[in-house]
């Protein structure tokens, strides 16, 4: 197997169509029924969402104005009154989908629970009035560094019922990187559990909440719910931490959701940039609703009785708006899953899909290449004949395992959605509809409707087909985010500026680069920044070159990605050492763990090379592309003129 290079997805021309009786049975069920959807909200995209808001979502008090547009400030539904958690659970309370399941979660170790719409509301509204309990008003940010367990969506969807934006932290974050976005978010309670099960370990996330906390580190944090999950020994400091069994037994089950305007903050979430500190992405609540709602049933062709499962953790934004929000606006039985598969079950994922009947199933690329080192004996011995639709996110994927997944996964019955969006978009941005396109491994086809995406030049012209260029966004759409929470002005800088505005058009861009083929298909080809995507999750290099060198061994950090079979990319980090340390392998080891510890396992350093310098510019410039090169084993490309000393190359060739 190869990895997902550039020219094996130049290469592609394969192409699929949808299945005939997928497409039957579908929503949208030809290209022709795209189009005229598409093309009629390309010519009035207000007129488009305003049509679907009233159609699909509750609203307490009705917009005055669809789209307000001051470029780069969106506003949408503007005077509407509207709440995410009423739509994902009151109003399904009157119908028949009371007692459906909502959520099925399945524990690592092997323990399960259903809860139907009517036992989720539940526990919502309690979890809802113990925040209030504890002091949590309107607008106040809530933590939440939780496992994939169901508290997890509830402690989400009750921060949503009384207008407290979250800022959900995955679990796999140090407590570092915990506690520098508690602080940036002013978070005033955290939402946590004694620990969580994962790849038959214990995850110990109360000992990270605790750590971070120490020394009143992160002093807006008056108090810590504390679900219990492992029962493993935790200290409990009094007056601060509350065990949610504890608070939950006299907490009311009614609580009538909060009137929120449509602008109202809904929840922040962090992700990495090109340069400085993660930033805290907003989204807000009408439009991001409606979107993840619309997006979630056009694209995953949702119908009433489907088994949906996505594989995501909810600390990232696919599992934000498809896990929770996107499938409980809809209605939808939304699986949930702990763990990972572990050397000691490798076939977890196909024994879940066969025991609950999953009928759509949405993963990464990353995890789709390892069921393939695992081998095809394990999915090919389980019964998969409930899937209809199968779906991709999070990197480019290659059309080789686009390919497997098709036929051992799909049994060359399922379509596959290839879904290009970002933690800023909220919602899917180009995406295959699985009964009007036909699809070609390695695209994520066309926009979806509404969505005006462009491949343009620095200048802003769209460039020829097949030419590479920056992917952009030329209309604003109701889940884009607002702002960086704290920091409008890297808003504009980081998203609005790269292609300069001109005559009143505004691109949105972040950070990916793709080519537009000869068939109108977008083919996206990874980041254009100091972006890396390691097994799916997106890491800033400056954020890790920051990590290492507040070791005090580390005088110079540069950080590139390298390809990786399974991961896609893998970290590699050149190092320069101070003067009185030398290199070793103890020292490798000692600087790999301090990223863990710094920001969390996701960014441990595949590989540390120790060098005496770095090859850079006359002006002081760390040439990064060049160190990608060596890292990966390639001869050095493009133009040197501008290194500042030629045997610098020399030496590090030599070192790798
Ligand atoms: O580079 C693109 C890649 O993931 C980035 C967004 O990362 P994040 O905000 O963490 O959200 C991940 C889940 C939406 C993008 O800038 N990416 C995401 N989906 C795809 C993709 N690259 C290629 N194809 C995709 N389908």
């Amino acid at each position: 197997m190869t990895s997902p290079t550039i020219e094996s997805i130049l290469q592609e021309k394969r192409t699929f169509a949808p299945p005939a009786e997928f497409a039957e049975n579908a929503r949208i069920k030809s290209m022709a029924e795209y189009r005229e959807l598409y093309d009629r909200a390309a010519a009035d995209p207000a007129a488009f969402w305003g049509e679907l808001a009233e159609k699909e979502l509750h609203w307490f008090e009705k917009w005055d104005k669809t789209l307000e547009w001051e470029p780069p400030v969106a506003k949408w539904f503007v005077g509407g009154k509207i709440n995410l958690s009423y739509n994902c659970l009151d109003r399904h309370l009157t119908t028949w989908r009371k007692n459906k399941a909502a959520l099925i979660w399945e524990g690592e170790p092997g323990d399960s629970r259903t809860l139907t719409y009517a036992q989720l509301h539940r526990e919502v509204c309690q979890m809802a009035n113990v925040l209030k309990q504890l002091g949590v008003k309107k607008g106040d940010v809530v933590g939440i560094y939780m496992p994939m367990i169901p508290e997890a969506a509830i402690a989400m969807l009750a921060c949503a019922r009384i207008g407290a934006p979250h800022s959900v932290v995955f679990g796999g974050f140090s407590a570092e990187a915990l506690r520098d976005r508690l602080n940036d978010a002013n978070a005033k309670l955290v939402i946590t559990a004694d620990g969580g099960f994962r790849k038959d370990a214990i995850v110990s996330l109360k000992i990270q909440v605790d750590k971070a906390l120490e020394n009143n580190a992160a002093s807006s944090v008056d108090n810590v719910l504390v679900v219990e999950r492992t029962k493993e020994k935790i200290h409990m400091e009094p007056g601060r931490d509350h065990w949610w069994h504890d608070l939950q037994q006299g907490a009311s089950a009614d609580c009538p959701a909060e009137e929120m305007d449509s602008e109202d903050m809904l929840f922040i979430l962090y992700t990495s940039g090109s340069t400085g500190k993660p930033k805290g992405v907003v989204h807000t609540t009408a439009g991001y609703n409606l979107y993840t709602h619309v997006t979630t049933q056009w694209t995953f062709d949702l119908q009433e009785t489907d088994v949906y499962w996505c594989t995501a953790d909810v600390g990232w934004i696919t599992g934000h708006s498809y896990i929770v929000y996107g499938p409980l606006s809809n209605g939808a039985t939304s699986l949930m899953y702990e763990g990972a598969p572990r050397p000691s079950k490798p076939d977890a994922i196909w024994e879940i899909v066969e025991k609950y009947g999953v009928t759509i199933f949405y993963t990464a690329p990353t995890a789709i290449r390892a069921f393939i080192k695992a081998g095809e004996h394990l999915p090919k011995s389980r019964n998969l004949s409930s899937l209809r639709l199968l779906g991709t996110v999070g990197e480019p994927i290659n059309p080789e395992a686009w390919m497997w997944y098709h036929k051992v996964i799909g049994g060359e019955r399922c379509p596959i959605i290839d879904t290009w969006w970002q933690t800023e978009t909220g919602g899917f941005m180009l995406t295959p509809l699985p009964g009007a396109t036909a699809t070609k491994p390695g695209s994520a086809t066309h926009p979806f409707p509404g969505i005006l995406a462009d491949v343009v030049d620095l200048e802003g012209n769209s460039v020829e087909d097949n030419q590479g260029g920056y992917l952009v966004i030329k209309h604003p759409w109701p889940s884009m985010m607002r702002t960086v929470y704290g920091d409008f002005d890297r808003f504009r800088r980081s998203y609005w500026e790269h292609i300069s505005p001109k005559d009143g058009q505004y691109f949105y861009f972040a950070g990916d680069g793709a080519r537009r083929d000869e068939d109108g298909y977008f083919w996206v080809m990874g980041r254009v920044d100091d972006v890396i995507n390691v097994a799916g999750h997106r890491l800033g290099t400056m954020e890790i070159e920051s990590a290492l060198v507040s070791h005090p061994a580390v005088a110079e950090a540069a950080v590139v990605g390298k390809p990786d079979e399974v991961k896609g990319q893998n970290v590699v980090a050149f190092v320069t050492l101070e003067s009185d340390y030398t290199a070793s392998d103890a020292l490798e080891k000692e600087l790999k763990q301090h990223v863990v510890d710094e920001i969390g396992a996701i960014a441990r350093p595949g590989e540390i090379r120790f060098s005496d310098d770095l090859p850079k510019t006359r002006s002081g410039k760390i040439m990064r592309r060049l160190l990608r090169n060596l890292a990966s084993g390639e001869e050095i490309s493009g133009d040197t003129s501008t290194l500042q000393d030629r045997s610098v190359l020399d030496k590090l060739r030599g070192g790798a």
